[in-house]
């Protein structure tokens, strides 16, 4: 008898390497890498010691980066009142543009402002935020960025809460026929990957589990071959 063949279904995702967890000491070389690479995007994370207990880097860091790089930029803006700094992130031409929901008093204005750049736009939840908040959104935006750790810090622990989270994302999305990703930043590694794939993640954030590696090259295209 022939053996049951093992289920290989692969469901494309998107992978976002985040340069927060690279060598600054010698980042053109991360950044070359990353260039090589599997990877899809180049993830930014500009954090500014107010929304989040950290401080990351700005535009100084960006322009270079941008020079060198390859890869579509996700820039994620972990910053209080994103609008005052949305045209000069614009002239980096992003690929995606994402602010938080918490960091916005007028998010539909904000998501309107970066559209007028004509830069697609993510809107990012902590992990306490209720996917709710974005109902009267959802049709209007390109991403959501759903938090699976505080921000802040890379290499932190994976929340377990953000599978059901996932789920009633992807029903708010579906019921409102809208073109939204799914991205999961946060503590993603190889093997959770095929369980936010099946919870219905589009796009993978990983820092530490990329850069942290022995091989990050191999590793991306470990992560890109992952199976349901
Ligand atoms: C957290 C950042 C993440 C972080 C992910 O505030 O938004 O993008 O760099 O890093 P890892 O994959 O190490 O959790
Ligand atoms: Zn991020």
């Amino acid at each position: 008898m022939p053996k049951t063949p093992k289920n290989t279904m692969k469901k494309d995702f998107l992978l976002a390497p985040s340069i927060l967890a690279a060598n600054f000491a010698h980042l053109e070389k991360d950044v070359q890498m990353i260039n090589e690479s599997k990877a899809d995007w180049l993830h930014i994370d500009i954090m500014d010691g107010v929304f989040v207990p950290n401080i990351s880097f700005g535009m100084m860091l960006c322009k270079p980066i941008n020079k060198i790089c390859k890869k579509p930029l996700d820039i994620h803006l972990m910053i209080e009142k994103p609008e005052r700094y949305l045209a000069e992130f614009a002239t980096l031409a992003p690929y995606m543009l994402t602010v938080h929901v918490e960091a916005c008093t007028h998010l539909h204005r904000i998501i309107q402002q970066i559209k007028a750049f004509g830069i697609r736009v993510g809107v990012a939840l902590n992990p306490h935020t209720s996917v709710s908040l974005l109902e009267e959104v959802i049709t209007e935006i390109d991403m959501v960025c759903v938090m699976s750790v505080n921000p802040g810090f890379g290499g932190q622990k994976f929340i377990q809460n953000t599978y059901s989270k996932i789920r009633k994302l992807k029903t708010l999305i579906t019921e409102n026929h809208s073109k939204a990703l799914i991205q999961v930043d946060g503590g993603v590694h190889l093997e959770n990957i095929p369980l936010l794939l099946e919870a219905g993640a589009d796009v993978l954030v990983a820092g530490s589990a990329i850069f942290g590696a022995k091989n990050p090259l191999k590793t991306m295209e470990d992560m890109k071959n992952q199976e349901l």
